[in-house]
């Protein structure tokens, strides 16, 4: 018996990964985290399966259910939202299962930044521009920032930012930033990354306020030069004359055939 952690993507029924959507077939209890995790999902459930949405429960409600399957010798589909490693609760649960001795397996799913990404059709790291990104957060109601991890600390970076459980606290975020990027930095907004009714909204720092009103909840805002940079050089990984292990060129080739 194993609870298998299963990433479920951003929104989109089909952006979940073969191993995923297989496990979840083959697993005779799902427990899936129902605010976010798409009920489209839920189709690739057994006929028969117990299937149970977690965003009631509590953690020890969630951990005597795997206990339960544990007891019973029946493996579980355990669905979160986007990818496990960010946001997900995972850890408190594996903690648990793992004082209980319980088997488990991760596998990822592709995470809400990537989907925002996509939806843009922008590359998030360009060559001169930025070749770091920061997924982070603001502090909420039941999550306090540890010291040190502000947005004016990672600002100062310059590196594009990935700002996740934030849109209700926009204008804040636009305060903080704006000093370090300037007010006319490129941000967006994607709400509802892959899903049926997504939204992208594209300004400044200084315009998204005003276009961005009224978008709540399951929102990303990015930010940094990266996101409008057309002047970016190109990668010297694919030209012409750049002596690589794939592709050895001039007289003296660092890796000769
Ligand atoms: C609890 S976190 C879950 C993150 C998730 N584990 C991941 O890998 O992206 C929820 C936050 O992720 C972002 N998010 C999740 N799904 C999204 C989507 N489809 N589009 C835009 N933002 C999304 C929002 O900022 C939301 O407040």
């Amino acid at each position: 018996m194993t609870v298998h952690f299963i990433g479920a993507g951003p929104g989109a029924a089909d952006l979940i990964t073969l191993r995923g959507r297989d496990l979840i077939a083959a697993c005779p209890v799902c427990l899936y985290a129902g605010s976010l995790v798409p009920e489209a999902l839920l189709a690739h459930c057994p006929p028969g399966a117990r299937i149970v949405n977690t965003a009631p429960l509590s953690l020890d409600q969630i951990i005597a259910e795997m206990a339960a399957a544990h007891g019973a010798g029946q493996d579980v589909a355990r669905l979160h939202s986007g990818d496990l490693s960010v946001w997900s609760a995972m850890g408190e649960q594996l903690r648990r299962l793992r004082a209980l001795e319980i088997p488990v397996q991760v596998v990822p799913g592709v995470p809400a930044f990537a989907a925002a990404a996509a939806a843009l059709q922008a590359e998030l790291t360009l060559p001169g521009i930025a070749q770091s990104l920061v997924l982070t957060r603001t502090p909420g109601r039941a999550s306090a920032m540890p010291e040190g991890e502000t947005l004016a600390n990672f600002a100062a970076t310059g590196a594009t930012l990935a700002i996740h459980l934030s849109i209700h606290a926009l204008e804040r975020v636009v305060a903080q930033l704006t000093p370090h990027y300037g007010p006319d930095c490129p941000v967006a907004v994607v709400w509802r990354a892959s899903w049926p009714d997504q939204r992208v909204i594209r300004a400044t720092l200084a315009g998204i306020e005003a276009l961005a009103q009224g978008i709540d909840r399951t929102a990303l805002i990015l930010v940094g030069p990266a996101l409008a940079a057309e002047g970016f050089a190109e990668s010297r990984l694919y030209a012409a004359d750049y002596d690589r292990r794939y592709r050895p060129t001039g007289p003296d080739p660092r890796f000769p055939e």
